[in-house]
């Protein structure tokens, strides 16, 4: 991989903006598009309230919030100057078309271009491109200044090249890329964050648990310890931890899981006013005892010490 020293980010709103930040955080230099008229001022208000959680998270050399350059509302004239892009436009199927296609047409065709799309497939949106082998999807995990995951899926055609450069570019600015092999609507993140989601709706909905309840049920269980240590794992360990521990612990309980399995499946709720107005009411006592904007801070602060701290603890990833 030649070195990325110029990142371009076109589209800066929530993601863009964060995306901003870490990559001038590893001591890129970023160029930056958006056509929103308050663009250039929004993404100074964000990165100047993201830098001090960056600066704790740490600087590589080089690092500076002076390092970027809002350009307009597209990267016009400055295309030649990238090499690497992360697309991060609205979710909408004909303006990513639109949009990767120019990118695609502008930039040197070695440069990859990275989507952050939570939904679309790329296989949808490279149709019009020349290069589409280097057109690929890096799909970071909301806060990408703050949150290590960076799922990167390509399409049919994308390179084996392009998805190695993408990791090793993810890996070298400290995220932690996955390859999803395939297509896979929602990738692979937010299809575990659905499945505990619709349970979690559901429990609510059939009057098993307040909204308060469930969160303290996963922030007090799974949450924990799935920072620590994934489902795989977990079992290994629930499992007696030896060679065959997996397989003893889907042995033991797999037949009761398959019951619970059952159950939730039977108790699949509907995605309707009525379901939503049960859970509104729940949340909405569940806010009265939390402020979320301390809780938000607070989070943040802790989330950092613990990623941070997890960095010393040299067996866990
Ligand atoms: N918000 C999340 O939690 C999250 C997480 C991961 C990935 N994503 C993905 O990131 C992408 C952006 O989402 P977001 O939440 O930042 O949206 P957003 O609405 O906050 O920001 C989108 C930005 O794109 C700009 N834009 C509009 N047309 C454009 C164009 N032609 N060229 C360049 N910029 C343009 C808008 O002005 C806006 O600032 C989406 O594909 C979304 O799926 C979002």
């Amino acid at each position: 991989m030649s070195e990325i020293k110029t990142v371009g980010v076109v589209g800066t709103g929530v993601i863009g903006a964060s995306w901003t930040a870490l990559f001038l955080a590893h001591g890129k230099h970023v160029l930056v598009a958006d056509p929103a008229p308050d663009a250039a001022n929004t993404l100074r208000a964000h990165l100047e309230s993201f830098w001090p959680l960056v600066e704790q998270i740490g600087l590589s050399s080089g690092a500076s919030l002076q390092n970027y350059r809002f350009v307009g509302a597209s990267l016009g004239e400055h295309y030649g100057e990238v090499d690497y892009v992360q697309e991060n436009a609205p979710e909408r199927l004909d303006l990513k078309k639109k949009l990767i296609a120019e990118i695609d047409s502008k930039t040197r065709p070695e440069v990859v271009i990275a989507s952050s799309s939570s939904g679309i497939p790329s296989s949808q949106f490279v149709t019009s491109c020349k290069h589409p082998e280097r057109v690929l999807i890096g799909h970071p995990f909301h806060p990408p200044h703050i949150m290590p995951l960076v799922e990167v899926v390509g399409h049919p055609g994308s390179s084996e090249n392009a998805i190695a450069t993408a990791m090793q570019f993810y890996t070298s600015v400290d995220k932690r890329p996955i390859h999803i092999m395939k297509e896979t609507p929602g990738h692979a993140a937010n299809r575990f964050q659905a499945a505990v989601m619709n349970e979690a709706f559901s429990l609510v909905s059939h009057g098993v648990l307040t909204a308060t309840d469930v969160d303290a049920c996963i922030t007090t269980s799974l949450g924990p310890r799935y920072a620590l240590m994934g489902p795989f794992l977990s079992n290994v360990s629930g499992g007696g931890g030896g060679k065959d521990g997996f397989r003893h612990l889907l042995e033991h309980l797999g037949p009761a899981v398959q019951g619970w399995l059952k159950d939730m499946k039977d108790k699949q709720i509907s995605y309707d006013a009525e379901t939503y107005d049960k859970l509104s009411e729940s949340v909405r006592k569940e806010q009265e005892i939390f402020d979320i904007k301390e809780v938000e801070k607070q989070r943040d602060e802790l989330l950092v010490r613990l990623l941070k701290d997890k960095k010393t603890a040299s067996a866990i990833v």
